[in-house]
C-alpha cells in the first residue's frame, strides 16, 4: 500500500487558475476507479511522472497496450482531462496516482518498471528554488532501484538551466545509467515521438527547442 509520508515535498499547483467549479466528490469517485493500488508481479509497469493533462499517459497506454501505465500527477484540472480521455478511448491499462511520485517509489523495493517518462518537469529556474528540481542524482538512483534490467528513462525539457542541471546529474550517475543519445546532435523530441503535450506546445510557441534525454539502466 502507498505510504502517506512524503520524503520529498510536492511543489506547484493542485488547481488551475480558472477558478472553474469542480465537483470534487465526483472527481475522487472517478479517481478511485482508476487509482493505482498495488503491484502485480506478473505485470510490467511504465511510470509516467508529472503528467499535467495526461497526453503522455494516453500515448504510452496506447503504444504499450500489454503494459500498465501509472500516471503520477496531483494537478486536479489536468487529471480530469486525463480521466475523460481514458474513458473516451476505452483504455484499460492506465492507473492514476493523484499525488507525489515518491509515494510510488517508496511503496516498493521490487523492479516493477520497464520504462519511465518525465516530460517537462518543472524547471524551477531561480537559484533559490533549485532544490525543488525533481531530476537529482538521488532521484535517478531511486529510479534505478525499481527499474528492470536494460530499462530506459526519457526526460524532456526546454529549459537551458534545467538541461545543464540534467547533464550534471547524468554525469554524476554515470555508474547507474548510460546516456543513450549522447552522441546525436539532434535531441529533439519529434525525432523520436509524434506527441505534443501542453508544455511542448508552450515551448514551441516561445521558440524554445525541447530536448530529449534517453538513459538506459546499467
Ligand atoms: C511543467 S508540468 C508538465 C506537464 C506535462 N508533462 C506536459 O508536458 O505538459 C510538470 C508537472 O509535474 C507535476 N509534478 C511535479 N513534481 C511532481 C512529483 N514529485 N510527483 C508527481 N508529479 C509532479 C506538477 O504537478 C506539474 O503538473
Amino acid at each position: 500500500m502507498l505510504s502517506s509520508n512524503y520524503s520529498k515535498r510536492l511543489y506547484g499547483r493542485t488547481r488551475g487558475r480558472s477558478k472553474k467549479k469542480i465537483d470534487l466528490k465526483k472527481y475522487y469517485q472517478t479517481v478511485a476507479k482508476y487509482k493505482f493500488q498495488n503491484f502485480d508481479k506478473k505485470l510490467d509497469y511504465i511510470l509516467d511522472i508529472g503528467t499535467g493533462y495526461g497526453e503522455t499517459s494516453i500515448f504510452l497506454a496506447k503504444k504499450f497496450s500489454n503494459k500498465i501505465v501509472i500516471s503520477c500527477e496531483k494537478y486536479v484540472d489536468g487529471n480530469i482531462i486525463l480521466l475523460k480521455n481514458i474513458e473516451m478511448n476505452n483504455i484499460k491499462n492506465l492507473q492514476l496516482h493523484n499525488g507525489n511520485v515518491y509515494d510510488i517509489l517508496e511503496s516498493t523495493n521490487e523492479k516493477n518498471f520497464c520504462l519511465v517518462w518525465i516530460f517537462f518537469p518543472d524547471p524551477w529556474p531561480k537559484n533559490r528554488h533549485a532544490k525543488r528540481r525533481l531530476i537529482t542524482s538521488d532521484f535517478l538512483i531511486k529510479l534505478h532501484k525499481i527499474l528492470k534490467k536494460n530499462s530506459e528513462i526519457y526526460i524532456a525539457t526546454d529549459s537551458t538551466i534545467y538541461i545543464r542541471f540534467i547533464l550534471n546529474t547524468i554525469y554524476n550517475c554515470k555508474d547507474y545509467f548510460l546516456w543513450l543519445n549522447q552522441s546525436e546532435m539532434n535531441l529533439h523530441i519529434k525525432s523520436y515521438f509524434d506527441i505534443e503535450t501542453k508544455y511542448y506546445k508552450k515551448a514551441i510557441k516561445s521558440q524554445r527547442n525541447p530536448s530529449l534525454f534517453i538513459l538506459k539502466k546499467l
